[in-house]
């Protein structure tokens, strides 16, 4: 058995995980109601947080004590400066982010509804503008953990999960958001972790939330193309794990909800870094659930996060 295989099976030891991804800044505005195309509403407040899904994913990684290093880009601005500062001072290893002269930080423009739904705007920049290469820092070793998400270049994202696999590291792949060439990354995916739409999107099949056989049904086409487990994230009502082995549903907890973004971040993030600590793929899905359940009682992605001892 390799160490990608006991990263799945929970007897691993302590690993590094890497997250080659995007980091923005979010500029957002809460609301009472979120307007109609064309309407002007007035907001009640406005705020600037770190965000990015690859940064957010860091960022939950290093608070649960998990050894992370980011792969990313910034642009040569206040905001690349800005995040560049806040993750290093999170813990996150930002040795592997490089600076874009010629393109600016990405930004994402947020709008939360007093029913704490957001709608985002990401405005990419420096996130997919990247030198053609990886580059020479990213170095997975057997047993680490990688993980991507899509607001990067695909190709990027291909020829890290290429190098994770020669490395015999186990690659976590959340397809978000969702691009059609992505379905060709699951022979390179040891994990995906989606919500149900982006279940459908990937395997082509029908997906109801109150089916699971729809959604085991979508999994195994899932693991047609290689993938060894999916974990299926449903909000507030928890997760799904499907794997060879069957489907466990995981219960979400009763929360008030302040600001849902990121939530979905702070699950994977959290999923990784239990695993990196050798649980089992259900086990780590069960302690994500409620690391992404404390994250959405507060303002913001990745300044929400919890600690370990929060949980
Ligand atoms: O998943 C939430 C994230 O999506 C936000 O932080 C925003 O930056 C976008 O990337």
């Amino acid at each position: 058995m390799g160490a990608d295989d006991r990263a799945v099976d929970g007897a691993g030891s302590t690993r590094r995980a890497w997250v080659v991804g995007s980091i923005n800044r979010d500029i957002v505005g809460y609301v009472a109601r979120h307007g109609r195309p064309g309407e002007t509403v007035l907001g009640t407040r406005s705020a600037e947080f770190p965000g990015g899904k690859g940064a957010n994913q860091a960022v939950a990684l290093a608070r649960l004590g998990s050894s992370v290093s980011l792969i990313g880009r910034v642009g040569a601005d206040a905001f690349g400066t800005v995040m560049q500062a806040f993750l290093a001072s999170e813990g996150v290893d930002v040795t592997g982010v490089s600076v874009n002269t010629s393109t600016p930080t990405g930004v994402a423009l947020i709008v939360v509804d007093a029913t704490s739904e957001n709608i985002i705007t990401v405005l990419p920049g420096a996130n997919m503008d990247w030198p053609g290469e990886i580059g020479s820092y990213f170095r997975p070793a057997r047993g680490d953990i990688v993980s991507a998400q899509l607001e990067i270049p695909i190709e990027i994202v291909e020829a890290a999960f290429a190098a994770t696999r020669v490395a015999g590291a186990l690659t976590v792949l959340n397809p978000s958001p969702y691009a059609a060439r992505a379905v060709e990354l699951m022979t390179l995916t040891d994990v995906l972790v989606v919500n149900e739409g982006e279940l459908a999107q990937m395997t082509g099949q029908a997906v109801e939330r109150a089916s699971i056989d729809t959604v085991t049904v979508a999994c195994r086409a899932a693991f047609a193309k290689g993938v060894r487990a999916v974990v299926v994230t449903l909000g507030a009502d928890g997760a799904v794990v499907v794997t060879a082995d069957g489907a466990e549903v995981i219960a979400g907890l009763a929360v008030v909800p302040r600001d849902t973004t990121g939530a979905g971040d702070c699950f994977t993030g959290a999923l990784i870094a239990e695993m990196l600590r050798g649980a089992g793929i259900v086990d780590a899905a069960r302690f994500a659930v409620r690391a992404a359940a404390v994250s959405v009682t507060r303002d913001g992605a990745a300044a929400s996060y919890p600690r370990r001892d929060e949980i």
